[in-house]
């Protein structure tokens, strides 16, 4: 399936939704733990398979803001995940030449893993390959209200005129400031719906939904998500003969 993808088309950033790991497991009579610990070959799938192809962003959605109300028990156990798939993870994108970022409140995640994340970010911050933006503590409402509270702060202290609020300027005040919006988001496990993920990013990316869910999800997934992207007219409010024309 790999051969079929024109690398000239290749999506620049692709957002997931890494959705289905307790369900996963609860399909196999295991608790809904089992399933955030059998994410991480799907994880390094997306990246490598996204990377092989030229991809240059991967905004991986791990923990959203919502996701804070679950049980202290599956809650502290994502946290202990996500520090030994840093820990591990690491020396592979030092290979790679990956780089490491993240978007969301880091500051409300527990001291082991700010401290982790800290460093991955600073050991991998020169590499000049592909970015891996990892989404913790993240929600879209909360990075809009963020963003919000910034820019009036600045139009307060007169540091900013509230003529010069534009859709730029908020970009620039949103945590994917330095990002460019994806143009494809994939979600796993047969739920179409958003769950509070990159609001303001997504206006005009392609959205795919697949029914496998997340522990499974392999690169021949990955593929047939870019080739069904490929397969689409991205008209950006024209009409289809205007969008032909221009390409
Ligand atoms: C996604 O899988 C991982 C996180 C949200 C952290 P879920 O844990 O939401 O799995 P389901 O949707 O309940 O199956
Ligand atoms: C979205 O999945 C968040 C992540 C994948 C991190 P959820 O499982 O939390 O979403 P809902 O609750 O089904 O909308
Ligand atoms: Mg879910």
């Amino acid at each position: 399936m790999k051969e079929v993808i024109d690398k000239g088309n290749i999506p620049r950033h692709i957002a997931i939704i890494m959705d289905g790991n307790g369900r996963w497991a609860q399909k196999k009579g295991a608790m809904r733990i089992f399933g955030h610990r059998n994410a991480m070959a799907a994880v390094r799938d997306a990246i490598e398979g996204s990377a092989e192809l030229g991809v240059d962003y991967i905004t991986l959605y791990a923990f959203s803001t919502e996701n804070w109300s679950r049980p202290k028990e599956e809650v502290d156990a994502l946290m202990g995940i996500l520090v030994e798939a840093i820990t591990d993870e690491v020396p592979t994108m030092m290979k790679n030449n990956i780089k490491l970022e993240t978007i969301g409140d880091i500051d409300s995640l527990p001291d082991s893993c700010i401290k982790h994340l800290k460093m991955g970010k600073a050991k991998t911050k020169d590499n000049t390959g592909m970015t891996v933006v990892l989404a913790l503590s993240y929600s879209g409402r909360w990075e809009i209200e963020k963003a919000v509270q910034k820019i009036v702060k600045k139009v307060v202290s007169g540091e900013l005129s509230a003529e010069a609020i534009n859709q730029e300027l908020i970009g620039a005040h949103l945590n994917t400031a330095n990002i460019p919006d994806p143009e494809l988001l994939i979600r796993t496990s047969g739920e179409i719906r958003i769950s509070n993920f990159m609001l303001w990013q997504l206006a005009y990316t392609e959205l795919y939904f697949t029914e496998v869910l997340w522990p499974d999800f392999r690169k021949k997934d990955l593929h047939e998500a870019i080739l069904a992207f490929q397969k689409r007219e991205r008209r950006f409010g024209k009409t289809g003969a205007q969008t032909k024309s221009s390409n």
